[in-house]
Order: C-alpha cells, then structure tokens, then sequence
C-alpha cells in the first residue's frame, strides 16, 4: 500500500480539525458580537464605566455595595472596571437571593407593582458566586450578604461586615419598601462624594410618590445635612447621584 505524502497526511488532519475550528472562531465571532450588541443596550455598563471614571478623577474612597445583585452582571462588570484602579476596594452583594418581596402597600397602590413581582430575579446565592468565579473575579474581594435588606442592614450587623466608607451604593432593588432600609444603612458610611445610583429611578411611571423616588425624598428630608446632586442618567429607568455631606 502507497503510504500518504506529508500533503496528504497534512489535509487529512486538517479535514479533522476543519469543523472543530470553524465551531470555535465562529463561536468566538458570536461572543464577540454579543458583547458588543449587549454592550450598546445595556446602558448601565456604560453607567458603570462612567462611574468609575468619575472615582478616580475625583479620588473617592471606600467600597462598592450593591443592594439587589440578582445573578450579578452589573456586579460583575463594576468589578471588572474598578478593581484594577482600586486595589483596596472590596465588593458587597446584598440580596435576598430568594427574588422579589411580595409588592405590598404602597408598592402595589391598586394592584398597580410597575411590573414587579413577588419572587421576580431570584437566583441563589451559590448560582451568584458562580457566576462570578466562572468571570474571574477574585472572591477574597468579595462579600456576599444574604438575606431580608430588613434584617440585614441594622446597624448592629454592619460591624460585622467592616464597611468604613461607601465609594458606591448600586440601588437595585425596585420598591419602596426595600430601598427605605438601604439609605438608612449607607448613611453613616456615606462622604462628600459618595455615589448612590438608582436603578429603579423611574419606575412606578417615574412618579415622586412611589418606588426608589419616594424612599430618596424621604430620606433626605430626614437627613437635612445630606444633598444629592445629578451625575448621570442611563436609559429610561437609572439616574446616578453624588452625595454632599454638610457638617453640623
Ligand atoms: C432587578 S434585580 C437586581 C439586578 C442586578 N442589580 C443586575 O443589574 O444584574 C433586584 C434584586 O433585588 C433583590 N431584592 C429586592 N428587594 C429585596 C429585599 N427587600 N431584600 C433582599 N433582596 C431584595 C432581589 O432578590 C433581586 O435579586
């Protein structure tokens, strides 16, 4: 039998390996579009990328905290943007990882919930930090605080979770009756700087009355020595805000 030339064995091998490699480039092509194309809707990566250049052109220390993770991709990409310019920075996830309360009272006026629903975004706590491993992030970096934002955001649980200063506060939690706990939380551990963005910022068809707005309003008027100002809105639903803290 007449063995294969160099070509042959050459263009046997690659008949081999034809489809195995045109699965992975166009695998890479599609993962490279849809990031793209995610990027371009996902304003809040955006948001999140502004944000960290606003930290570091206006040198604001402390942590990120995010109020409401779900299964972290907002989390994620704030990781991914400022861990390398903050080394010391570390990374809170607060969440039921259980989803949605049930919108109640002043959450559901007429059974009216802007869409939300009880047990909506839940993904475990394992689910999360897998996620999170599987997208290289450093979890020795990262807290993970599981539980009712009423039961864990006490003052008396927040020694134990060391928070000296909040760099950003990432409020996602959708109603009222979820975020009123997250102000009152980050309050002592907020500075001249400080940012606290909105997710939900116009939801409950972007009236005063309801939603993150209306636990905002409240929260300043009972914190006179604390203003907010405008630092970016992202689409329809988010607005970011710096924190000014007067002294008495
Ligand atoms: C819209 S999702 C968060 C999305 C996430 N920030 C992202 O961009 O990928 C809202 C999250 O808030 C959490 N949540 C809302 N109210 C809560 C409460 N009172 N206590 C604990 N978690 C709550 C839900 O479990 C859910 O994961």
């Amino acid at each position: 039998m007449k063995e294969d030339s160099k070509g042959d064995q050459l263009k046997r091998l690659l008949r081999i390996l034809r489809n195995p490699i045109r699965e992975l480039c166009l695998k890479d092509v599609y993962d490279k579009l849809a990031q793209l194309e995610y990027r371009s809707f996902n304003r809040r990566f955006y948001a999140i990328e502004q944000v960290t250049e606003y930290l570091i052109g206006a040198q604001i220390p402390g942590d990120y905290l995010e109020f409401g993770a779900y299964r972290g991709t907002t989390f994620i990409h704030a990781y991914r943007w400022m861990s390398t310019h903050f080394k010391k920075m570390r990374f809170f996830a607060f969440d039921s990882f259980e989803g949605l309360p049930s919108p109640s009272s002043i959450d559901a006026p007429d059974g009216y919930s802007s869409n939300f629903i009880q047990g909506q975004f839940a993904c475990s706590e394992e689910e999360f930090t897998k996620n999170l491993m599987n997208r290289d992030v450093d979890i020795n970096r990262v807290r993970t605080i599981k539980g009712w934002f009423k039961e864990t955001l006490t003052q008396s649980k927040a020694e134990n979770y060391g928070i000296a200063k909040v760099a950003v506060a990432w409020v996602d939690c959708d109603l009222y009756e979820s975020t009123v706990p997250v102000l009152e939380f980050i309050t002592p551990y907020l500075t001249t700087g400080s940012v606290i963005a909105f997710d939900d910022w116009r939801c409950f068809r972007n009236s005063p009355d309801f939603g993150e707005k209306k636990a905002c309003k409240e929260w300043l008027s009972r914190n006179k020595h604390i203003d907010l100002h405008e630092l970016i809105s992202f689409g329809w639903n988010g607005m970011v805000f710096t924190a000014e803290i007067r002294k008495s």
